[in-house]
């Protein structure tokens, strides 16, 4: 957020309460209704959780068991419970009225639409499930999925699930590197891919990354690569490791019954960036993030039978998890999938598929709001006022702040003043939603994500782990263990109990990584930005560690490297690398053409998403005598800002004047 931006967000005191009519309409109507269940669980909290547990999900096995806090803080829930989550998603609407109803509307990169109905998912999973079965895939095996937005990625996130295989899904922004990392990390037995993906009318290969990953050695424990054929065009294919999907699903039945696994069973590993190393394996549960799953559907977006979900989310991120492959299923939703980018084949797409298929709940990021503004201001062909949004009925935005000049203009052009915005706030490792307002009962404020949903024991604490007054800025955590969270880091629970659970705040409280500050009013939360070294751009996470990892990593050109964030009015923050090249400092034409070369290496280690927007060049860092990067002096730097700040104790003040040109 720039900091006129901020400064909106503080003095913001527009209120939108919902209207009657939304109100009346929506399962939690008012704000009474939302405190009696924030004091039901208050007053009984794991009576609280058992109750949602039983009510949204499915027991093969019910539970006896609710909270155990014994090995904490490694919590378990509903530990002698069983149940499969792709059951949870499908069979249990068998022999009801959701059986035949819409699962599913595709609308493919170049505008083609197919609809799959639950019972015909539930078919396609239970096929593609024995496909995998037949080839020796297992419960307890972990499979990573490399795979566009489409439904055959859905099937087979659910088809891992029937199994009882742990997925993987690794975004198919990610590069051949990321891909390897974490099938080494992960251990998976299979990789499950595409030949080549659509974006924006372009074909682009997933498969041959796949083989790259796998070439680069340490993936021994592939036996496996399902290859979806999604476009005609040929691609390499090794003998007796490839196996396209035609092949893996000939003559397999369309019946498979669901593995029963323990409500602890790892559903999936997803790997997000953290403030040091590499990126961690983020472990969730089945039974509590199934029952979060569904519950957040009900409650956060209100879904009804009659409604058409669509969250914009890829589902190699969570968002995608929890709200494509899993949520709105349990929840019985007929949902919109899309393939390709809101701005194919002109910035209105997203506008014009809401017309199309009536879609009433629409879910997308700050980002992408930001940019169709831009497109929508230059070209009135792609305003939302050129398509007919009266379907809609309820508008959300995840993954990054929202500004309170992008949520009016959301409000206002695609919600018509009609639609109450959700401004979510959740992470990797929540699952689904913790702070967010609920349609038919909070009072909105633009850039507030409001109040915790009930059960979430979110507070807002100074360091040494004491509650701050509304007004104080703080550390966000939440201060008892709910049964979506985070359960381990894939093979590292050290740094799962450093990462979250610090000492500092007596090792059971769950530290976001985020600030936060409530409103002096309301004690509505509003999220201020990491306070670790992890990036926010454009909704994705990166850590600052991993950038300048991959930038040492060029050891033909690079000595040192420095990364940090910097205020982007499009993309929220921007990534900015000082770099120390192995050579003079370039200038002019040589110092472009190093930079891009930097920049092209960085997509190549992490994905292009991780490429710095300004790249600087000095003949050393600002350091301090002892040697310790002042990366303070780099954040104003990255922002232009002339230095103010006492610099007495730098050993080096004259490169702060090289570092101050951006490449
Ligand atoms: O900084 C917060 C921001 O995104 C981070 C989590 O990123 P990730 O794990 O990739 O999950 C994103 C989607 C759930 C948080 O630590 N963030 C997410 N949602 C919001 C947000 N910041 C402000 N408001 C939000 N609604």
């Amino acid at each position: 957020m720039s900091s006129n931006a901020i400064q909106s967000v503080l003095v913001e005191n527009r209120v939108f309460p919902p209207s009657e009519a939304v109100q009346k309409a929506a399962r939690i109507s008012g704000m009474a209704n939302y405190q009696a269940l924030c004091a039901e669980a208050e007053n009984d909290y794991e009576g609280f959780w058992a109750r949602l547990a039983r009510e949204n999900v499915v027991w093969s096995k019910p539970f006896t068991q609710i909270l155990d806090e014994s090995n904490a803080p490694f919590y378990k829930w509903f530990a002698d419970g069983e149940l499969n989550a792709s059951a949870n998603s499908l069979d249990r609407h068998m022999g009801t009225p959701t059986e035949n109803k819409t699962a599913i509307i595709f609308e493919a990169d170049d505008g083609q639409v197919t609809k799959v109905t639950y019972r015909e998912l539930l078919d396609r999973v239970s096929q593609f499930a024995n496909g995998l079965k037949a080839r020796g895939v297992k419960k307890g095996d972990r499979v990573l999925l490399y795979m566009p937005m489409t439904i055959e990625g859905v099937v087979a996130m659910q088809a891992c699930a029937r199994l009882g295989a742990t997925h993987s899904v690794v975004f198919g922004g990610f590069s051949a590197k990321a891909v390897q990392e974490r099938i080494v990390d992960v251990g998976a037995v299979a990789v499950i891919t595409a030949n080549y993906q659509m974006r924006g009318g372009k074909e682009l290969p997933l498969k041959a990354i796949v083989d790259e990953a796998i070439a680069m050695g340490g993936c021994e424990s592939i036996k496996n690569v399902f290859v979806y054929e999604r476009t005609a065009s040929p691609y390499a294919k090794e003998a007796g490791r490839d196996v396209p999907f035609s092949e893996l699903l000939a003559g397999q039945s369309t019946d498979c019954p669901p593995v029963p696994v323990n409500a602890e069973h790892p559903l999936f590993v997803l790997y997000t960036s953290g403030s040091t190393g590499k990126p961690k394996g983020v472990q969730h549960s089945t039974g509590g993030y199934m029952l979060w799953a569904r519950q957040t559907m009900r409650w956060s977006f209100d879904v009804q039978d009659s409604d058409v979900f669509w969250c914009t989310a890829d589902i190699g991120w969570i968002t995608g998890h929890t709200y494509v492959a899993y949520g709105p299923l349990a929840a019985g939703a007929t949902q919109i999938v899309f393939e390709g980018v809101p701005t194919y084949p002109n910035a209105g797409r997203f506008w014009q598929m809401i017309e199309r298929h009536k879609c009433t709940i629409f879910y997308t990021a700050p980002t992408a709001i930001r940019s169709l503004i831009k497109a929508s201001e230059a070209d009135a062909a792609v305003h939302p006022n050129a398509s007919d949004l009266s379907s809609l009925r309820i508008l959300g935005s995840v993954g990054e702040p929202i500004n309170p000049e992008a949520w009016m203009w959301y409000y206002k052009h695609v919600g018509q003043e009609r639609c109450p915005i959700v401004d979510t706030f959740w992470q990797t490792e929540n699952g689904g939603h913790m702070i967010t307002p609920l349609p038919g009962a909070t009072p909105l404020v633009p850039g507030s994500c409001t109040l915790p949903l009930p059960g979430i024991t979110a507070a807002i604490v100074d360091e040494a782990g004491h509650d701050l007054p509304n007004g104080a800025g703080g550390m966000l955590v939440v201060k008892r263990p709910w049964p979506s969270m985070i359960r381990n880091i894939w093979g590292d629970p050290e740094r799962f109990k450093k990462s979250y659970f610090p000492e500092e705040l007596g090792g059971k409280t769950y530290l976001a990584g985020d600030g936060a500050v409530r409103s002096e009013d309301r004690g509505y939360f509003r999220i201020t930005g990491r306070i670790d070294d992890v990036l926010n751009v454009s909704g994705h996470r990166m850590g600052t560690m991993e950038i300048e990892s991959a930038l040492v990593a060029k050891t033909d050109l690079v000595a040192e490297a420095a990364v940090v964030g910097r205020p982007d009015d499009l993309t929220g923050e921007a990534i900015c690398a000082f770099v120390v090249l192995k050579r003079p400092v370039p200038t002019g034409d040589e110092a472009k053409a190093i930079a891009k070369e930097l920049r092209d290496w960085v997509a190549k280690e992490i994905g292009p998403i991780a490429k710095p927007k300004d790249i600087r060049f000095g003949e050393n860092l600002p350091k301090t005598r002892s040697g310790k990067i002042m990366r303070r002096l780099l954040r104003s730097l990255a922002k232009g800002e002339t230095i103010t700040q006492d610099t007495s104790t730098l050993e080096n003040p004259a490169i702060l004047d090289q570092l101050a040109n951006t490449n």
